[in-house]
């Protein structure tokens, strides 16, 4: 590729990475995990990377409840490049560290630790916690580098840490994912709903190590025409398609759907009867051209009597509990011998085979799942 095409593409990835996180979407995902288990976060250590405390909630939210969720400490790093590192703030200006010839090319690391006794250390830039008191998040110097989180050191980070949560660059996820499992870590991160299909990422949620959290953030702050981050401002963006990916247990995930019979279905849900009577002509589940298994258009339609391979919509995985329903495979790859089984396509095998088809008319994208046997 021309050397001007990988810089146009690099600034255009740069530039669709700087989306940043509202504090009330934060909370809501976190705190459905605290609900879920107080202890979750007791005696640990979080890194939020990507995240300097003056523009990022991530750090804010995680400042403020220490105290509540008993954690042991808070590590957050930034990177030089963001558009969130530009200012220059008092936490870092006031600081015995602050280099000026630092300040634009090197990532900073900041820290909160507690003392001991349930309060947390003090510094330079408050941060008001729930009950009213005070704990401070200090800058505690500069990274040898930029903060990029592939960097030996903040790999040094995430090795001292118990937990990872951020909104990591968009560009980056498959690498942000890999990095984060390669550590063994726990996490909460956000990312794109189409991340699901990635050849990396959908084994990891077939084999139960990463599924979607409960919430979805749908506005993001942008920078304003000056470059800069004012979380308080209106530069809000609106995405309908992104989610959190975890391993950290919470409540959603162990609630089965309550479903009907298919008989049910097709009788009353007209939503569904529409569908298959404008796409295939009649009011019944069809089954696929290469697959002996039946179209699910919707998830709420996934029939309770029906024990064979169904494929049905990504958007399933916001509601799957895993011991309702196993995953047996996307229509791309990772597929189970269960549906490897049941293949009856013109492909050599099931695995070559990236389509779904129905009347030869390839479907959207589609998750195979089984019933589980109880
Ligand atoms: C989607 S934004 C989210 C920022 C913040 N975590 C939040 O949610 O408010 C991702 C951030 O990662 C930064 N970033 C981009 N490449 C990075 C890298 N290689 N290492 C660390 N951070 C990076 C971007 O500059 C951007 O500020």
């Amino acid at each position: 590729m021309a050397k001007s095409n990988v810089s146009l593409r690099v600034a255009r990835n740069a530039k669709n990475d700087e989306f940043y996180t509202r504090y009330e979407d934060i909370a809501r995902e976190i705190d459905a995990y605290y609900e879920y288990d107080h202890d979750v976060f007791r005696d640990k250590t979080v890194l939020c990377p990507c995240d300097d405390p003056e523009w990022s909630n991530f750090t804010r939210y995680f400042a403020t409840n220490f105290q509540r969720l008993g954690l042991k400490k808070l590590i957050s790093t930034s990177y030089a490049y963001s558009a969130g590192s530009r200012r220059l703030t008092l936490c870092e200006k006031d600081s015995p560290y602050y280099d000026a010839d630092k300040h634009a090319t090197h990532g900073k690391v900041f820290t909160l630790t507690g003392n001991g006794d349930g309060n947390t250390t003090t510094g330079t830039d408050d941060t008001t916690t729930r009950s009213g008191s005070t704990a401070t998040i200090e800058f505690s110097g500069y990274l040898e580098g930029d903060g990029d989180f592939r960097s030996d050191e903040v790999t040094a980070l995430r090795d001292e840490a118990d937990i990872i949560i951020t909104n990591p660059p968009f560009s980056l996820f498959r690498d942000f994912l890999r990095w984060v499992t390669d550590g063994n870590k726990q996490f909460a991160i956000i990312g794109n709903m189409n991340a699901i299909t990635y050849k990396e990422v959908f084994p990891l949620i077939r084999n139960g190590k990463v599924w979607l959290g409960t919430t979805k953030p749908h506005d993001f702050v942008i920078p304003n025409d000056n470059g800069l981050i004012d979380m308080n401002g209106n530069d809000v963006r609106k995405f309908g398609n992104i989610c959190w990916y975890t391993d950290i247990d919470h409540g959603q995930r162990h609630k089965p759907l309550q479903l009907m019979t298919m008989e049910q279905n097709l009788e009353s849900n007209k939503r569904l009867r529409r569908r298959f009577e404008r796409d295939y002509g009649k009011i019944e589940y069809p089954h696929y051209d290469n697959y002996d298994a039946i179209e699910i258009p919707f998830t709420e339609c996934i029939p309770s009597d029906y024990d064979g391979i169904m494929g049905v919509p990504l958007t399933f995985l916001d509601k799957h509990c895993p011991e309702q329903f196993t995953i047996e495979g996307s229509q791309r790859w990772d597929k189970s011998d269960a549906v490897r089984s049941v293949y009856c396509g013109s492909k050599e095998t099931a695995d070559k085979d990236l389509k779904t088809t129905i009347h030869g008319r390839e479907t959207y994208d589609r998750i195979f799942i089984r019933k589980r046997r109880l």
